[in-house]
């Protein structure tokens, strides 16, 4: 027996499409202005064209800009509850037009009617109901903090209206207005959230709506009046995005592409994990961020497994997408047809065997079937590029280091699932997985509860959750930073080919995988007092050194692996081992900078030692409820490997308010010291030496602050490049070489910061930048 067709009405819809004439200007101050320059939207089930959009221009930006702006003031002036009443009224709007918005958005994008109505609106939904909340425990849970005022929001096509929502929900509910792009296919959703903005009363210019395609993206990205850009969409334009806002001070999220693995044990309820595997890898069509587009299976149920999916791909139904039992919908556009079709015959003709099931495609629109792909090397394309599409490549695994070691081999990091019944099993994997959500014995899962963002390529930033609140703040602290005068570096760098310089005790070397080390070049560099006379000679770092710093930092991963007490005892003893010398150190900073009160610098890193050593075990994360069965425990983990140009006023404190909470975490760290007084720091050699401190969990390499922050941006072995010396060119310069591997970097611009000021140096602010957070889904109490 078969299903009848059982089609959703597009009705209202229609009626929605007609009562704007099909043509749809740009929302702007809460009015719409008149459709100019217009394009396009089609439906990708039948290519029949729905609307036609205006694509914005250079001054329509600089209008919703402004607009914005304006809007800021008030809207924070609103109060938490005050926003909360509208983010409210905004979700239930959205419940109460949820099949209108669900048929829009199935007739733009193609998916199927079955997920816009049971996923993308109830999703949509909650996330307003849930930021509604946080805008109501605003001023108490995040009393530090401010909105960053006017975000820039660009979203793509997989997800128009969620995605909406997962941008627009957080920058309201922190007190920002926004000017937001959908993406050019799939537009229609946002026009009609902007009607639900007029009725519930979101005040003039809090929301801006402007349609078009990249080259809108590019002009939001690139204006002056914008102080932070969110992003999802394709690493490659997010690499764009990174370059573009080198320098200009704006806060940057990027929530980018994935392949993410999908790996199966055997042990595992293997009927239970196809259906995970339905819902991961033919959920929208495969184009989805976090896709289990990877599928790795034990050697032992290969087979087994195979016949499974095979046999369910068999039962997927594909067709009209507004056919309520359909699972299989339209691609966005035929050129997402295209791109998938010239990836899976590249493979074919690479040798993978190609399987589909015996289906047929609608006559009209853009269609691909669901596809598996078996027989990949690991290398090649489809293993390795985001195909977002209904493509899955399996391999197969036999132990579960292969499994990690399979899972990882990528450039991405957003996403994995682990399906065992082995609860110990699982749970072992999870934390040796490199990606930002970890799924056991489930798939796809999301709440606005639960953070969600990327390692490595995918991105950095989060969205969800407490988290994902932060992305839209900025600490009072910053505000308060001094504009010191940036000190110049004074020492001059001479050839010690010879060998004589490092011969003698005055001269520092490097500090490399927990031994002094001569620098590679063999050059030198004299650093002379405050009253100009010669104190000793430090290593001038280069390139080598770098390298070498990084290779000791990654062969170091037993620090990452230490328990938190034991690294909070680490730097409590650091703390002791340099009260000991306090007096030494009091004397070297006072020759070096001529401060006339020493002693309450070093007193003050102690005491900054002591302050991240108790976080250390403290910096907790957290579990959430979501609305299902189990748990998501949010993880702070370690970055990786981080670079950290550190700051030449108080030059040991500013290093120690850096590096410290680096190591409390159980991130390894190249520490470029001060360069006008990097003698407080190679002092320190022998303080670590003495503190029980790994070798190559903390290098120091000395040299230009320059060169170093370039090779460590450029290196893709590192994972951050922290930069604080108060070089605005510098710190502009790390953020575009960061782009090459998409690295977290934390910087400083031209200004300085009082570290004495333990909220100014970064306080608990300084844990986020070196944790990323890890949501593990948990089944529990099923
Ligand atoms: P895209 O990254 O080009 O587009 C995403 C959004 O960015 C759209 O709104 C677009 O108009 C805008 N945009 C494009 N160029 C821009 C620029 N230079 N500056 C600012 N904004 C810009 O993605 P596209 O072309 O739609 O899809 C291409 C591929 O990207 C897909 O096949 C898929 O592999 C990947 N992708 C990944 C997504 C994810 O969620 N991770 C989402 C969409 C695409």
């Amino acid at each position: 027996m078969d299903y009848g067709p059982a089609p959703e009405s597009t009705k209202e819809a229609q009626a929605w499409l007609d009562g704007h004439e099909r043509r749809f200007g740009l929302f702007i101050d809460n009015a719409w202005t008149p459709a100019s320059d217009t394009f396009a939207s089609t439906n990708p089930a039948d290519g029949k064209e729905l609307a036609q959009l205006t694509q914005a221009g250079s001054d329509d930006i600089d209008r919703a800009v402004a607009a914005a702006r304006r809007a800021q003031p008030g809207w924070v002036a609103m109060g938490g509850h005050g926003r909360a009443r509208v983010m409210y009224a905004l979700a239930r709007l959205l419940q109460r037009h949820a099949r209108l918005f669900a048929v829009i958005e199935t007739l733009d994008n193609g998916k199927t009617i079955r997920e816009t109505r049971d996923a993308d609106l109830p999703l949509a939904a909650r996330h307003f109901y849930h930021h509604a909340g946080w805008a109501q425990l605003q001023s108490e849970e995040f009393a530090d903090y401010r909105a960053v005022g006017v975000v820039g929001q660009i979203v793509p096509w997989n997800f128009p209206l969620l995605m909406l929502a997962w941008k627009i929900a957080p920058a309201l509910a922190a007190g920002n207005t926004v000017v937001f792009k959908p993406a050019e296919f799939t537009s229609l959703s946002a026009l009609l959230f902007a009607e639900i903005c007029q009725q519930a009363g979101v005040p003039p210019g809090v929301v801006n709506i402007v349609t078009g395609d990249g080259r809108v993206g590019e002009a939001i990205v690139n204006h002056a009046g914008i102080d932070k850009i969110a992003f999802t969409g394709s690493t490659e334009v997010g690499r764009l995005i990174r370059k573009a806002t080198a320098g200009t001070g704006k806060k940057l999220s990027l929530e980018l592409g994935g392949k993410s693995p999908f790996i199966v044990f055997e042990d595992a309820d293997l009927d239970a994990a196809v259906e995970g595997l339905v819902d991961s890898i033919w959920f929208n069509q495969g184009q989805v961020c976090c896709a289990g587009s990877r599928l790795l299976i034990q050697e032992s149920v290969e087979e087994r497994f195979l016949a499974k999916v095979r046999a369910r791909m068999e039962n997927l139904r594909l067709g009209s997408p507004l056919d309520k039992s359909m699972d299989v919908g339209a691609l966005v556009d035929p050129v997402q047809q295209q791109r998938i079709h010239g990836l899976v015959e590249s493979a074919r003709a690479e040798g993978c065997t190609i399987w589909q099931p015996n289906c047929e495609l609608p006559a009209t629109g853009s269609w691909f079937l669901p596809t598996l792909i078996t027989g990949a090397s690991t290398s090649a394309a489809v293993a390795q590029a985001e195909i977002f599409g209904p493509v899955l490549v399996a391999m197969s695994f036999r132990t579960p280091a292969e499994a990690v070691q399979l899972a990882n081999n990528t450039v991405y990091g957003l996403a994995a699932c682990v399906w065992s019944e082995s609860i110990s099993l699982a749970l072992d994997i999870a934390p040796q997985i490199k990606a930002g959500v970890v799924w056991i014995n489930t798939a796809n899962q999301f709440d606005a509860a639960c953070g969600f963002g990327g390692y490595r390529e995918s991105g950095f930033g989060r969205e969800g959750g407490k988290e994902g609140m932060y992305e839209y703040m900025t600490a009072l602290s910053e505000d308060a930073r001094p504009a010191l005068p940036v000190v110049e570096a004074k020492g001059k760098v001479s050839s010690s080919e010879s060998g004589s310089v490092f011969g003698i005790d005055r001269t520092a070397k490097l500090y490399i995988g927990g031994k002094q080390a001569r620098p590679d070049g063999a050059y030198s560099r004299a650093i002379n007092g405050a009253g100009g006379a010669f104190l000793g000679d430090v290593g001038e770092g280069n390139r080598k050194d770098i390298r070498n710093a990084v290779e000791a930092a990654h062969k170091a991963s037993g620090w990452a692996k230490a328990t938190a007490h034991n690294r909070a005892q680490v730097l409590y003893y650091i703390a002791e081992n340099l009260a000991i010398r306090a007096d030494e150190f009091a004397a070297r900073l006072a020759a070096m900078t001529g401060a006339k009160n020493p002693e309450k610098e070093v007193q003050a890193s102690i005491e900054r030692l002591f302050y991240y050593a108790a976080w250390a075990d403290k910096y907790d994360g957290l579990a959430h409820q979501p609305p299902m069965h189990g748990i998501t425990v949010a993880l702070n983990e370690p970055v990786g490997v981080i670079g950290i140009i550190c700051p030449n006023e108080s030059p040991l404190l500013g290093f120690i308010s850096l590096v410290a909470p680096a190591l409390a975490l159980g991130n390894r760290v190249i520490a470029v010291p001060s360069e006008a007084y990097p003698l407080a720091a190679t002092d320190l050699y022998q303080v670590l030496d003495t503190s029980d401190l790994p070798g190559g969990a903390l290098n120091i390499v000395t040299g230009s602050a320059d060169e170093l922050a370039r090779t460590l941006a450029s290196h893709s072995d590192v994972d951050a490049v922290w930069r604080h010396d108060g070089s605005a060119e510098g710190c502009a310069e790390v953020e575009r070489l960061s782009a090459g591997s998409l690295k977290r970097t934390w910087v400083g611009g031209g200004k300085g910061r009082d570290w004495y000021d333990t909220k100014q140096a970064g306080g608990r602010a300084v844990l986020a930048h070196a944790s990323q957070v890890k949501n593990v889904w948990i089944p529990y109490g099923v």
